[in-house]
């Protein structure tokens, strides 16, 4: 198993290109079997997640093809209807093609997810969004096992209980093609869900309310293959920005939208950062960082979920104490102790996380244990003096490309090195 061996401190400079995002990128890959014919994705990043999406859609009859930074997709052959244990289990947004298969297929059978590392993340609101479209839902040796009656879904109303991200697109897929009228109450309008609709609506879907929490659908009796370019990763942007704040370091972050990243920049400037805004570019100067924040994730266009563990690791250097509040996952803490064996003085108060600066942090060996919590130690890495190990890494090539090269490129010095042979 590959890990990360990391010599802090360090500055940073220059300028770095951010990548296709990887959560707008899955779904899209998903909805290629609402349509027969190939589709064709463009600034698709090369990750794990992706390849293992091309692995599902493959399994289900697909040709998946890379060319360049493009992957076509040619749905023409799609026979099967199953999304297997072994790849739901590796990547839990496998079950993106419940509502494609449902509607395009009439069946689907697709692994239940399970729990994650920091907790159940349920897919109740999936299911019920597909009842709600008319579509029979029975759970079976570990499966949900999805059925049409007719030979299209039927538009319905429904208004989640909790925004969900992968419940709308989900829902959203199922519902263009269904017979009649559907709407969303409560949608989830962060930008990834929004390149969904917008990418459907280019196919042939008819989709109102895009961007807001109320989606309203006229199902269409078949769309085109989809041809779209991927949004910029707001992740991915937003960890660089940390990764100039915690460095105190000066650093252009290109193609980007801006807009994405509102709440991020608004708690970076709040413990000293300065911006300067272009149409598609950021630039920050994390020289002045001292004082300390708080955030509270939220759906979009609150703080992100997916940013709170790089922040907190900005936060352990600032004076003062810092206050970072979970209301997405509340148990979204497992970086914490990580953190902590660097130096950080961190205390778990409910679903706030209490972060007292300190003055300096130590090099350790440390333990990624997801996505999100492995890119914020390899930023506390970054500021520690002497040597940290991060093991488990195979977490981070989910969801960065090639983040070891484009920190090496801003001038860190972080190498991959293999791990020691598995007994
Ligand atoms: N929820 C339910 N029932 C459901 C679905 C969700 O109760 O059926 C709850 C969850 O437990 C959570 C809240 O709703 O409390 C929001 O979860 P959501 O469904 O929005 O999360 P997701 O779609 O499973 C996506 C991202 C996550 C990101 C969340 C929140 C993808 C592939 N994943 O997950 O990204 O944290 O939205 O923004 O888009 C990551 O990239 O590291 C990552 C975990």
């Amino acid at each position: 198993m590959d890990r990360f061996l990391i010599h802090g401190p360090c500055t940073l400079s220059g300028s770095v290109d951010v990548s296709g995002a990887k959560n707008a990128v899955l779904p899209l890959m998903a909805a290629t079997l609402l349509s027969r014919g190939v589709s064709r994705i463009r600034n698709v990043p090369n990750l794990r997640d992706t390849r293992t999406m091309g692995k599902v859609l493959e399994t289900l009859g697909a040709q998946v093809t890379r060319e360049g930074d493009s992957l076509i997709i040619d749905s023409s052959g799609v026979v099967g209807v199953e999304a297997p244990y072994e790849l739901v289990k590796t990547m839990r947004a496998s079950v993106y093609v419940l509502g494609p298969l449902l509607s395009a297929m009439g069946t689907a059978k697709v692994s239940l997810p399970g729990g994650c590392a920091w907790g159940p993340r349920p897919i109740d609101l999936h299911l019920k969004g597909m009842e709600m479209l008319g579509a029979q839902v029975e759970l079976e040796g570990g499966y949900v096992v999805a059925k049409r009656p007719g030979s299209r879904l039927r538009g319905g109303t429904m208004d989640f209980s909790t925004s969900s991200v992968g419940a709308t697109a989900n829902v959203l897929m199922a519902a263009v093609l269904a017979e009649g009228h559907t709407v969303l109450e409560n949608a989830a309008r962060e930008p990834e869900v929004a390149q969904l609709a917008e990418a459907l609506v280019a196919a042939g879907a008819k989709i109102d309310g895009i961007g807001s929490t109320r989606l309203s659908i006229e199902g269409v009796k078949e769309i085109a293959p989809l041809q779209v370019s991927v949004i910029p990763d707001r992740i991915e942007a937003g960890t660089f920005l940390c990764a100039a704040a915690i460095l105190r370091s000066k650093l252009k972050v290109n193609k980007v939208r801006p807009a994405h990243l509102g709440a991020t920049i608004d708690v970076l400037q709040s413990c000293g950062c300065s911006f300067e805004i272009a149409s598609d570019a950021i630039e920050i100067d994390g020289r002045e960082a001292d004082r300390a924040l708080n955030a509270v994730t939220r759906p979009f266009p609150g703080f992100p979920t997916d940013m709170q563990a790089q922040t907190m690791a900005v936060a352990t250097l600032l004076e003062g104490i810092s206050v970072l509040t979970e209301t997405i996952y509340p148990d979204r803490f497992t970086h914490v102790a990580e953190l902590r064996r660097l130096g950080a003085d961190i205390r778990l108060d409910g679903n706030s996380a209490v972060v007292k600066g300190v003055a300096q942090l130590s090099g350790a060996p440390v333990m990624a244990t997801d996505l999100r919590a492995s890119a914020a130690l390899i930023l506390a890495g970054l500021a520690a003096k002497g040597e940290t190990l991060v093991d488990r890494i195979y977490h981070i090539d989910r969801g960065y490309e090639q983040i070891e090269e484009k920190l090496a490129r801003l001038g860190a010095k972080i190498e991959r090195i293999p791990g020691p042979p598995t007994p």
